[in-house]
């Protein structure tokens, strides 16, 4: 009887221990390396996974649990700040209006691989997207960050028969400041004198600002396209035209995403030629769109305006 009790006081114990061991293993492991590697660059998405046991699969389900929970307390939390407006109607209510400034402080969305505490929505951040002018040169990630970002939208947003022919140019720093002296030295010539005032102080507004993408087309593979599949011809430039604006949509958000602000700007075909001359762009691709990128300065843009969504949304045969 007494040896029956010891042999099973004896196995509770090293049941017990097994346990604590392995528990001790789950919550000693290192969550954030992958993350680490994300994040140096997004580009090594595909880079085989460290070969670890499945305890790796143990912490990563439970990581994603934690993030679940945690999107499910911020949505409650984004609810509750705004319970009293549908969001279709209001982005940012005057009453629940911060400073950007502490927006993007509390701004916890990324693009990187998610640190738990460091997540968004890519709804969120849709709707928080907005067009910032008051930037200033304050950029939350660095530069190699951001051009991460950059070559994720060429390799990842998509084109028509994957032709790849949008062409993205960043500059920061010195060079963002010299696009917009250019855009300046253009525009003075032929801004009527009474106007030159506003125009001068919106194109110091983006020189403020931390960098600016210029978004090209390449002809060349569009023209490709038209050659080999004439049927399509006629369609390819919009095709072409499409995917530009999706580069420049996922940028815009993807930014927003790490806290910075950005407008888009349209100061082509004026300024083509002499910034194509000075970055030394081959002169046959087309500027299509400038974003201007900085930190945020000043309020949030008020909300605007929304046609109801019944005249923008019409839904057949969904299970409501
Ligand atoms: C295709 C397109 C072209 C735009 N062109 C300009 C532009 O040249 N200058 C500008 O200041 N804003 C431009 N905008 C910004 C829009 O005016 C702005 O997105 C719109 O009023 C909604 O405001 P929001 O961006 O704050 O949501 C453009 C936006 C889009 C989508």
């Amino acid at each position: 009887m007494v040896a029956h009790i010891r042999s099973l006081i004896l196995g509770f114990t090293a049941g017990v221990l097994v346990a604590a061991i392995l528990i001790q293993q789950l919550l000693s492991l290192p969550l954030s390396d992958p993350i680490v590697q994300y994040t140096k660059d997004p580009l090594e998405l595909n880079t085989p996974p460290l070969p670890r046991p499945a305890l790796d699969d143990m912490a990563s389900s439970l990581r994603s649990s934690l993030q679940i929970a945690q999107r499910a307390l911020l949505r409650g939390r984004y609810k509750s700040a705004h319970s009293a407006h549908s969001p279709l109607q209001s982005i940012a209510p005057s009453s629940t209006r911060k400073p950007l400034t502490s927006l993007s402080s509390s701004n916890t969305f990324s693009t990187s691989v998610p640190r738990m505490a460091s997540k968004k929505s890519l709804i969120d951040a849709a709707k928080e997207r907005r067009s910032i002018y008051e930037l200033n040169k304050n950029s939350p990630i660095p530069d190699s960050k951001i051009v991460d970002i950059v070559k994720t939208a060429a390799d990842y947003v998509p084109s028509a028969f994957n032709s790849q022919s949008t062409r993205l140019v960043t500059l920061l720093g010195k060079e963002h400041e010299v696009f917009w002296d250019q855009v300046l030295d253009v525009l003075k010539p032929i801004v009527p004198e009474e106007k030159w005032a506003d125009s001068k102080g919106r194109l110091e507004g983006f020189r403020a600002a931390y960098g600016t993408v210029l978004f090209f087309t390449d002809p060349e593979p569009v023209d490709n396209l038209r050659k080999n599949i004439p049927s399509y011809a006629h369609h390819f430039g919009d095709w072409a035209e499409q995917s530009n604006a999706m580069h420049q949509y996922f940028l815009w958000v993807a930014l927003e995403a790490e806290g910075l602000g950005a407008n888009l700007q349209h100061y082509n075909p004026l300024v083509d030629q002499k910034t194509q001359e000075h970055y030394k762009i081959p002169l046959e691709w087309k500027l299509r769109a400038q974003l201007v990128f900085g930190g945020r300065a000043g309020e949030l843009p008020a909300p605007k305006d929304k046609l109801p969504v019944e005249k923008k949304v019409f839904v057949h045969g969904a299970n409501l």
